[in-house]
């Protein structure tokens, strides 16, 4: 199947490995230019090994969203954008900090919501598309409990993709979100030791994890006009763990 992303310019936040990393590489595979960004200098390695280009940024600071424009107009104006970036510092809610807080729902959702307000304009004007990063954990809690900032911040994921959808239906922009299970990246092995992730393949019809590629297969998909009359959608990819 054609996807028609050739030489359409798709940025990837979050791309320096997993996911992201993986998504990059879907992207290059079907003739895409890509813009990865990371907050990890080996973003810029990894870009040129696959033959795209780099920006090594911390999306929470002030003004990054406007680099990101920047850097996404020198290389054409975005088609696609890829709300990829995230993070998780579990703990038993009484003990969340505010810093715990604030830092969650910002890498989370604040950066998806600047990018894609900064990003708005370039995408219209391309008949462009946003996928955003939701979570199995943006539709329940987690398996075990003790993460309720990250929870909290994958539900507003999918508010924010289905608000931001309505309005840019009628501006030339398609924007869904997918929801993964788990996959054995390196945030999951930060949060879980080895015996609770063995506890996890218990819950998941398949009995196991994802490989990064099924999740970027999904995403590159939704972010090609083959995808077109799909809006404002969060799609479950997790091998039977949570059915909706
Ligand atoms: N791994 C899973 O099982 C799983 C499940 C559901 C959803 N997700 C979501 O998928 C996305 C990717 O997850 P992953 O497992 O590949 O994570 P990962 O930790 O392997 O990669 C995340 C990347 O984001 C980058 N990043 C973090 N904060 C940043 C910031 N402020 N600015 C720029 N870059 C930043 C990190 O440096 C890292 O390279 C996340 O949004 C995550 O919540 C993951």
């Amino acid at each position: 199947m054609d996807l028609g992303l050739n030489n359409k310019l798709a940025i990837v936040t979050g791309a320096a490995r997993g996911i992201g990393a993986a998504t990059a590489k879907a992207f290059i595979n079907e003739g895409a230019k890509v813009l990865l960004i990371d907050l990890n200098v080996e973003v810029e390695k990894f870009a040129d090994k696959i033959g795209g280009s780099s920006l090594v940024c911390d999306l929470t600071d002030i003004n990054a969203d406007e680099k990101v424009a920047t850097a996404a107009n020198k290389l054409g104006g975005a088609s696609i954008l890829i709300n990829n970036a995230g993070i998780s510092k579990p703990l038993p809610f009484p003990e969340i900090t505010d810093e715990n807080w604030s830092s969650v729902m910002d890498v989370n959702l604040g950066i998806a919501f600047r990018l894609t307000r900064c990003l708005w304009s370039q995408l219209s004007a391309s008949n462009g598309s946003v996928v955003n990063l939701a979570s199995f954990a943006s539709k329940r809690s987690t398996l075990f409990g003790n993460n309720t900032s990250y929870v909290a911040a994958k539900h507003a994921i999918n508010g924010l993709t289905r608000a931001t959808a309505f309005e840019g239906a009628s501006q030339g922009i398609r924007i869904n979100a997918v929801a993964p299970g788990v996959v054995d990246t390196e945030l999951i092995r930060s949060v879980h030791d080895a015996d609770t992730r063995n506890k996890i393949l218990g819950y998941i019809p398949q009995n196991r994890f994802a490989e990064t590629s099924e999740i970027a297969d999904v995403i590159v998909f939704l972010a090609s006009s083959r995808a077109s009359h799909i809006c404002g959608e969060v799609i479950n990819i997790n091998g039977g763990m949570c059915m909706d």
